[in-house]
């Protein structure tokens, strides 16, 4: 796919933050249609992509799918933002992280919780399960909250538990990133379709959940600036964008 990518020298003035599965990435002729139209545009629309996968696995997909590079890329439910040509992890933010993280904490409280395993993760910069529906992810949070290990708690798509160091999650991670690359004033859309994506859809930028999202977002309560697309996918984005920058 032939998209321009921006230039991140200077401060981003577009920018599109959006998650990857089942957003952008899940039609692909809405998602050709997308980037013609930002293509046309006098102005470029930077990319942040915003995704739960890991780095090598949002590499992995990035080339599968013929994605354009972004200019920033967040992985790890926004346990770890990438910056600059090379796509370089920021030291301060994996920093930030790393204060009052206890991994080995919150292995051990899900010891013996039927119907919770264990994801394999190149490293432990969060610890993410698969549940066997919603009972065994509470189960966890409950644990963890009553022996205040410190963590986000993040459950997805009916199966997926994220349990992050405080502060971290999408929206932390993007605000973060909005604040350091990003022009005030900036005409900015936030997209995504399932559970993970909650705390960045809510930050406060216009937003679209797109049409084929996850059942868990159908309780964000309409307010203005959330969009919610008639279109799944990136064909969903491209409707936002015109609703909100045209
Ligand atoms: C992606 C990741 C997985 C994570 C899920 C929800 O599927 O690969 O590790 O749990 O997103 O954030
Ligand atoms: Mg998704």
């Amino acid at each position: 796919m032939t998209y321009t990518r921006c230039c991140t020298v200077r401060k981003i003035r577009r920018l599109l933050a959006t998650d990857l599965d089942g957003t952008f990435v899940g039609d692909e002729d809405g998602l050709r249609e997308l980037l013609r139209h930002y293509d046309s545009l006098q102005e470029p629309v930077a990319l942040v992509y915003v995704t739960g996968r890991h780095r090598k696995s949002a590499d992995g997909l990035i080339r599968e799918e013929g994605l354009p590079a972004p200019d920033i890329l967040i992985t790890d439910v926004g346990t770890a933002v990438f910056t600059g040509p090379g796509l370089e992890e920021d030291e301060v933010w994996k920093e930030k992280m790393s204060g009052g993280w206890r991994p080995d904490a919150v292995a051990e409280a899900a010891r013996g919780i039927p119907g919770l395993s264990r994801q394999d993760l190149p490293d432990d910069r969060r610890v993410s399960f698969y549940s066997d529906g919603p009972a065994p992810a509470e189960a966890l949070h409950e644990r963890l909250s009553g022996e205040s290990i410190p963590h986000t708690f993040i459950f997805s798509s009916g199966r997926d538990v994220d349990i992050l160091p405080e502060g971290g999650g999408k929206g932390e991670a993007l605000r973060y990133v909005l604040g350091q690359y990003v022009e005030a004033g900036a005409e900015i859309l936030v997209a995504g379709d399932s559970g993970n994506d909650r705390d960045m859809l809510l930050i406060g930028h216009p937003a679209v959940i797109v049409s084929n999202a996850q059942p868990e977002l159908a309780e964000i309560a309409a307010r203005e600036g959330l969009f919610r697309a008639t279109r799944p996918c990136a064909g969903g984005i491209l409707e936002a964008w015109r609703h909100f920058y045209g």
